[in-house]
């Protein structure tokens, strides 16, 4: 993202920082004890001085190191060798970044042995380091005229040292692809509604057939055409043209596809039902799930996966105004039921009801998974720590959340079962868009995009608290965070393409 990521042999540098590795109870890696009988003992002495033990998550940092060429030493804390995995080894590339960047640094170079008892490889862990110094240095400051020298990333090359270099960028070379589709995901988060709206969305969507995806963009009058009512009900009230983007990506033959579809409403103000201010600027990321499925299709496509993938995204605004939809009207969906709209806030499952009903029918895919920021009722649940996964099938839901817990993008399973289908009854129409009282809101909201997924395998995240970050994590820095892009991705390399 900000910082270039090469990878190269175990020759310690120059110039510039080392990190090493320590393990847990202070005991040195081969690296880190080699560079210690260089400083005649004074990197034991300065652990030994501090509160550093090696744990996880640590760092120690020794600058001007005697009998040392560089200039700073970090020794970093890697934890007990049998629970190190691919997850930690991110950490510490992520956690450099941050350290390396305030401290002014501009070359770094990474030489983590790999300790005896870890189940990684030397270009495993590379290649993980170097995808976790990725990850970590996204930042999003296009609109900050004024940073000052000393406020800017100054880190320029980190360099992973690995006795296998040539296999750790072999490694590193599709995870990289991930990356990008993480920072697609977290741009198109972070900007604006003044800038990304339906059709600005759509166009950064259609830069995909760059990489060989084939895009198809929808307008109202198709929509129209389509008998989109419940997706055109929300749209109603903006100036802003709502769109249907369709991304096909062919990697995997003649197999059916897998289907991703996300809620894209570029801005929330609720509609007539119209939300309190404090806080409504948060509902410029109202168009995560859609902006993780294109970064998704982003992924997949650049790094040439083996599967057949379809992303349907449905972009709208939701604005109040003189031509917005009003609580009690009734729309048709593209599936013929009827929709009474109590509330022009929940407007997230109505552009899904139309998106996820085209989308199986068009694609007939193997399995649907949804992505939306939905309800607010999940983040009083979940908080940020999981996702909230709703399915109709165990064995998607367990491959999810495999997956999920693999790459540290945590779901937690929820019902939907048909105890709460009376919910979601309307008394003049097929069904109503909120549940009876606030209770359930959730899965009123799963069981209600349920109604349109015409009983294909199917999954629906609800991702309103992982969406954005109020802070820095290692990987993860505060803002948008892409939630899903690296969870999908794993699942389709893991269930589609071994
Ligand atoms: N986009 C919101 C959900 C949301 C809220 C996401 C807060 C992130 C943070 C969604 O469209 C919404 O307004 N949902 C309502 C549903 C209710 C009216 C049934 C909610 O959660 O309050
Ligand atoms: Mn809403
Ligand atoms: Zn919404």
């Amino acid at each position: 993202m900000t910082v270039t990521i090469a990878f190269g042999d175990m020759t310690l540098p120059r110039t510039g920082t080392l990190i090493v590795g320590a393990l847990a109870d202070r005991a040195l890696t081969k690296t880190a004890a080699a560079v210690d009988k260089r400083m005649q003992g004074a990197l034991a002495r300065a652990i030994r001085a501090s509160r550093f033990t090696g744990a996880e998550g640590q760092f120690l940092e020794v600058l001007e190191p005697q009998g040392m060429q560089c200039s700073r030493i970090i020794v970093a804390g890697m934890g007990k060798p049998e629970a190190f995995d691919a997850l930690k080894a991110e950490a510490i590339g992520g956690g450099v970044i941050g350290r390396l960047n305030g401290a002014g640094e501009t070359a770094a170079m990474v030489a983590l042995d790999v300790p005896a008892g870890c189940k990684l490889t030397a270009a495993q862990v590379a290649a993980h380091v170097g995808y976790g110094a990725d990850l970590g240095s996204y930042r999003f400051d296009r609109y900050r005229t004024k940073v000052k020298p000393e406020q800017k990333p100054t880190l320029e090359t980190l360099t992973v040292g690995c006795e296998d270099a040539a296999g750790a960028r072999r490694l590193h070379a599709p995870l990289g692809e991930v990356a990008r589709g993480v920072e697609l995901s977290r741009n198109l988060v972070s900007e604006p509604a003044n800038v990304i709206y339906p059709v600005s969305m759509a166009a950064e969507a259609r830069k995909l057939s760059r990489l060989g995806a084939k895009v198809e963009v929808l307008g109202r009058e198709r929509m129209r055409k389509l008998g989109m009512g419940a997706l055109l009900g929300v749209a109603q009230g903006s100036e802003r043209e709502p769109q249907l983007v369709i991304m096909r990506w062919q990697g995997g033959g003649r197999r059916r596809p897998i289907a991703f579809v996300g809620k894209g409403v570029t801005f929330d103000t609720g509609g007539i039902s119209i939300k309190p201010a404090a806080g409504m600027e948060d509902m410029k990321w109202d168009m995560a799930g859609a902006g993780v499925v294109v970064g998704l299709m982003r992924a997949l496509a650049g790094r040439k996966a083996k599967v057949n993938a379809v992303g349907v995204v449905g972009l709208v605004e939701n604005m109040p105004s003189a031509t917005a939809q009003r609580p009690g009207d009734v729309v048709t969906s593209m599936s013929g039921q009827t929709i009474e709209v109590i509330n022009t806030d929940a407007e997230g499952r109505l552009v899904l009801a139309d998106a996820v009903w085209y989308t199986q029918k068009r694609f007939k895919p193997e399995v649907m998974i949804d992505l939306a920021t939905l309800t607010g009722a999940i983040i009083v649940a979940l908080g940020s720590q999981h996702a909230g996964l709703f399915a109709n099938d165990d064995g998607l839901a367990e491959g999810l959340i495999a997956a999920g817990t693999a790459v540290g993008e945590r779901l937690w399973r929820l019902p939907v079962d048909d105890s709460y289908a009376d919910d979601i009854r309307s008394d003049i129409a097929d069904v109503k868009n909120v549940g009876a009282n606030r209770s359930a809101g959730s899965i009123a909201g799963a069981k209600f995009i349920e109604l349109f997924v015409n009983k294909v395998p199917w999954a629906h995240l609800d991702i309103a608290g992982v969406a954005w970050s109020k802070k820095d994590k290692p990987t993860v820095p505060k803002g948008g965070t892409g939630f899903g892009v690296r969870l999908l991705d794993r699942f389709v390399a893991e269930r589609y393409e071994r």
